[in-house]
């Protein structure tokens, strides 16, 4: 190897450490661009937020309640945004999502989600991921920002969700987190 050729390694060596050193520092870093809290209320809640459609006619209950893992299903969802935590808070957008839990033995903890937020006005945020049924209460699944409208239109970057603590199933209030980096 030549004099010229071991700088040009250096320099690409160099580019790929500060790149990815550089990633993982303002992954840290980042303060998210909004953060958000939605509420899905699901079966005993009277008025709920989110229903099996396949198979038909199933409210969104937990898999040991409602239709069980491992068999296909289409779950859609019209759930309250709210721009505090507070359940009093004003309602500032609907999250509407399908998802569609994994029904092979090998992903049936995995629930692939896609959809969007929608700010009752031109501004909309499409997310598409999959969402790990299994995480702890106050950890986040990721999903992709894949754009918007409005003030969001070309968006792109990532959608963090977590299940808060004072999710209730007893009366089918569930709140999480959302935590959306946009770049
Ligand atoms: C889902 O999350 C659980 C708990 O953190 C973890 O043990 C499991 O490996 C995850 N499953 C997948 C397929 O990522």
């Amino acid at each position: 190897m030549g004099p010229r050729s071991r700088a040009t390694l250096t320099v690409i060596v160099s580019l790929f450490l500060s790149l990815s050193c550089g990633g993982w520092t303002s992954v840290e870093a980042l303060t998210p661009t909004i953060t958000l809290y939605t509420v899905r209320r699901q079966v005993p809640n009277l008025t709920p937020t989110a229903r099996t459609i396949y198979p038909d006619g199933y409210f969104f209950l937990p898999p040991t309640v409602g239709p069980p893992r491992g068999i296909p299903q289409v779950i859609i969802g019209d759930n309250e945004v709210r721009a505090a935590r507070d359940l009093t808070s004003p309602i500032i957008g609907a999250l509407r999502l399908y998802r569609s839990p994994g029904f092979a033995t090998t992903s049936s903890d995995r629930t692939y989600a896609f959809g969007l937020i929608d700010f009752f006005n031109e501004d909309t945020i499409s997310i598409s991921g999959v969402i790990n049924a299994s995480v702890p209460v106050g950890a986040f699944n990721e999903l992709a920002v894949v754009g918007g409208t409005g003030k969001y239109r070309n968006a792109n970057g990532y959608y963090q969700v977590a299940t808060l603590p004072e999710s209730n199933s007893a009366t089918g209030v569930i709140v999480f987190q959302v935590n959306i980096y946009i770049s």
